[in-house]
């Protein structure tokens, strides 16, 4: 059998044949976990469908039959966030959209949902650009696109997006000043547009022009270092951010979706918006990042896997290095700056750059707190890898080091370990904040996020009993360092079936480059139920003091 991996290069049509013999499926007796309900069921699957959910179904012998008593079958994971062969800080993430995807196949993800870059600002040469990069996909993808520029050809651009290209969702980011930042006036504009055709405003909060700020006393002060990226960008730049994103998307009245949320600052301010009178028409959604236990979830209303687990506290283990660089880390906070730090610390905190930063420990339990509790809604890992090359562009400048982190193949393993084995949320919780709730924002639910009859045959196997441990040397990812490097736990993705066919299986990767396909995904998703009512509630409330006043007179 040959194996097709990212590293080892693949044979197409060895692969083709292969897993294409593979249309019919049964896989017995495991537990059916969807969000809202969990029973033990057979799943039979033919053609890229699923066709019946139910106890004992009777196959004939051309089908192949997985035995999963005692273990979970649950819909393949879905990441809201990744960068695969983005161009970004002079140079262009390690994986692309096969050797990313790949690895994300080997970690129980079948769907992602990249991001893209518009080309000179402009939103169909981008979009053109990102089509041909994932030509040789292996798995089911999505696109959002980001906004960097505007004017009435981007406006017009947008409305093609979202009614020819399958397109409902757009970011704006309000850091990286001199690239990717907007204004106000931008993300104002933004919103309307957005709101006109449905489409989901989604915010990376930080405020860039305080960033440039703190980044040029960083560099006054001597500190050039990878230490001053997280200096330089404290959580009250974060937290700024996203209470000015969530009061104009209020003002606007459209739905938000605040990506990596990384801050206990952030947080909290997207809890006040949801339980606000005064913002209950809006909806604010965040992913948290994959650093669990060093980060744990980044998009907002999503965190990312980042935050989530890979908190500093994995850091906290190995002694004095350790303590230091958590010194560090917290004095970030405060803006106190501690001089003179040994420079090997220094060194390995590169792979860690990223944006917002990884914070202190004590972020991240508050934000799984978050996750557990409802108030934010999704685990992303804003999946945007440089290997140990491309980070040391940044060796006399930490403003040079390409910002981003793996997370795509660690995300499911992670997300179970930190919150399921660890008895914070459950199985069912567990489906909906790695997939579900993905596809309902996303508008493509139940087709993905669900093992139902007539939803495509994206599908993992999770044996609850067996362990996995993360290492570059094992990873699928083109990366040559982890930032999750050593973390072990319980609950490993033992098969994943993507579009009908077996890809992992037996720690072997079989992907067929190619069999990847664009999902499109319709406007108006179930965030913007109600936005009508509001609106005219809103328009009333301007009219009645009039009234009153005529009355009055
Ligand atoms: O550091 C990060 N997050 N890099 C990717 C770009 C972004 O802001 O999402
Ligand atoms: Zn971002
Ligand atoms: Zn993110
Ligand atoms: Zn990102």
């Amino acid at each position: 059998n040959q194996v097709c991996d990212a590293w080892n290069g693949y044979d197409e049509a060895q692969c083709g044949i292969q897993a294409s013999s593979l249309s019919k499926i049964l896989i017995k007796g495991g537990t059916v976990v969807n969000a809202h309900h969990q029973e033990i069921a057979d799943v039979y699957v033919e053609n890229g469908i699923i066709v019946a959910v139910k106890p004992n179904i009777k196959v004939g012998d051309d089908v192949t039959v997985l035995d999963a008593t005692g273990k979970y079958v649950m819909p393949g994971g879905i990441d809201p966030h990744t960068h695969l062969a983005m161009e970004f800080m002079g140079t262009e993430t390690i994986d692309d959209f096969f050797s990313g995807q790949a690895a994300a196949l080997a970690g129980g993800t079948t769907m992602h949902i990249d991001f893209v870059i518009p080309v000179n600002g402009s939103l169909s040469a981008g979009f053109k650009a990102y089509e041909r990069k994932a030509e040789n996909s292996c798995m089911d993808y999505g696109f959002h696109m980001a906004i960097t520029k505007w004017d009435e050809v981007v406006a017009e651009e947008m409305e093609i997006m979202v009614k020819e290209k399958g397109i409902n969702s757009f970011k704006f980011f309000m850091a990286y000043k001199g690239s990717l930042m907007v204004n106000d006036e931008l993300l104002l504009e933004g919103f309307k547009r957005c709101k006109s055709f449905g489409a989901l405003a989604m915010v990376h909060a930080e405020n860039g022009d305080a960033v440039f700020e703190g980044q040029k006393r960083m560099i006054e002060l001597g500190i050039t270092g990878p230490e001053g990226h997280a200096l330089s960008r404290p959580p009250m730049l974060e937290g700024e951010a996203t209470t000015r994103a969530i009061r104009l998307a209020s003002f606007v009245n459209v739905p938000l979706y605040v990506v990596h949320v990384m801050s206990i600052d952030a947080m909290e301010e997207i809890a006040n918006a949801r339980k606000s009178v005064m913002l209950s028409c809006l909806f604010v959604y965040s992913e948290i990042d994959n650093d669990i236990d060093r980060f744990l979830l980044k998009d907002g209303g999503f965190y990312c896997i980042t935050y989530m687990v890979v908190n500093i506290s994995l850091l906290e283990n190995s002694s004095i290095l350790t303590r230091s660089l958590k010194a560090l880390l917290s004095s970030s906070d405060k803006f106190i700056i501690i001089l003179g730090f040994p420079c090997f610390i220094i060194f390995s905190y590169f792979r860690y750059v990223m944006s917002p930063p990884i914070r202190a420990s004590g972020h991240n339990k508050a934000l799984q707190a978050a996750l557990s509790s409802g108030v934010l809604q999704l685990v992303g890992t804003d999946h945007c890898p440089f290997t140990s090359t491309q980070k040391s562009f940044g060796i006399d400048d930490f403003r040079k080091i390409p910002n981003g982190v793996n997370g795509i193949e660690e995300r499911m393993h992670l997300v179970w370990h930190t919150m399921v084995e660890s008895g914070k949320i459950s199985p069912t919780d567990y489906v909906r904040l790695t997939s579900t709730e993905c596809a309902r924002i996303f508008n493509i639910y139940p087709r993905k996020g669900a093992i139902l009859a007539g939803s495509d045959a994206d599908i993992i196997i999770l044996n609850p009993n067996s362990s996995f441990e993360i290492t570059a040397r094992s990873h699928h990812s083109r990366l040559d360092t982890n930032v999750f490097e050593g973390m072990k736990g319980k609950g490993k993705v033992e098969v994943t079936i993507a579009g009908g066919r077996i890809v992992w299986e037996n720690d072997q990767l079989k992907v067929v480059p190619g069999s990847g396909k664009y999902i499109e995904m319709p406007p108006f998703s179930y965030l913007f139920d109600g936005i009508e009512k509001a609106d005219a509630k809103y328009l009333s409330s301007l009219h009645a003091p009039v009234k009153r006043f005529n009355s009055a007179t």
